[in-house]
């Protein structure tokens, strides 16, 4: 899999190096991409060289150790470490995924590169701009719509007919995903992309859900669905084991049989 590891635009030189105190041992080196929005001409890599037991056994607890005992200036996004906020999704070694379910025993070597998720702008740090990928998913209209009554207590559901919410509804928004796809690189303005696919079918999947022909209406264009190309990056990194390609082919089938 052929993955981008820099943010749109960026030539990042070299930039410090934070020293491990003299004596340290299993000391691993963090090669962090460091942005300042205050000096925007000037993306760098950061090396900090940490000792392994100095922190927790997570990417995400190398980072806060960083930011905590070394360089407090390092920006980066978290909030549940435990792998459900989706905050705190970066490029690791060349792959998106979670710092926090992301092991530095699973690290390739005693070296590890630290970027934002490709192709996105960023903010500061591994901190991306992530407006156009809300906007995106609020554009699925990602709540119940329904004509019909509410009914006294609750809309009941099949266990069956709830079990085809499985594989959709754990998806967390981290965006590793669509920040994967090339066609989400290439044509992000248009392109909706694999997260806000996935979720466009989790509405299409729902049996309570009544505006599924608005939903479909709304879908096909030739650029918000049909630019994906079934590469599969978005399935290989989700951390959540989710297949948003798959999605994407039951969307573009249902679309199929409507024409029929
Ligand atoms: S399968 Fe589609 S959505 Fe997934 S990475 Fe490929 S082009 Fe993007
Ligand atoms: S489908 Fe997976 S990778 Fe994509 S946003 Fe949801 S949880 Fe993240
Ligand atoms: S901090 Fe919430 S998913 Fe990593």
């Amino acid at each position: 899999m052929v993955q981008l590891t820099l943010p749109k635009g960026s030539r990042p030189t070299q930039g410090k190096r934070w020293k491990a105190p003299e004596g340290a041992k299993d000391v691993r080196e963090f090669k962090v991409y460091r942005y300042d929005p205050e000096n925007p001409g000037n993306p760098r890599w950061d090396v900090y060289e940490v000792p392994a037991g100095d922190h927790g056994p997570m990417v995400l607890d190398a980072l806060i150790h960083i930011k905590n005992e070394i360089d407090p200036t390092l920006t980066f996004r978290r909030s549940c470490r435990e792998g459900i906020c989706g905050s705190c999704a970066m490029n690791i070694d060349g792959r998106n995924t979670l710092a926090c379910t992301k092991g530095c025993d699973e690290l390739s070597g005693d070296k590890a590169t630290i970027a934002p998720l490709p192709h996105m702008p960023v903010v500061k740090d591994l901190v991306p701009d992530l407006t156009l990928f809300y906007a995106q998913y609020a554009s699925i209209m990602p709540y119940l719509k329904v004509e019909t009554p509410d009914p006294e207590k609750e809309r009941l559901q099949s266990p069956e007919d709830r079990a085809k919410l499985d594989g959709l509804y754990e998806c967390i928004l981290c965006a590793c995903c669509s920040t994967s796809c090339p066609s989400y690189w290439w044509n992000q303005e248009k392109y909706l992309g694999p997260a806000a696919l996935l979720q466009a079918y989790r509405w299409l999947a729902d049996t309570r859900d009544e505006a599924t022909e608005e939903r479909l209406d709304d879908l096909e264009d030739p650029f918000k669905l049909y630019r994906c190309h079934t590469i599969m990056n978005c399935a290989q990194v989700c951390p959540k084991g989710l297949n948003p390609a798959k999605a994407i082919a039951e969307t573009k089938k249902m679309l199929a049989e409507r024409e029929l």
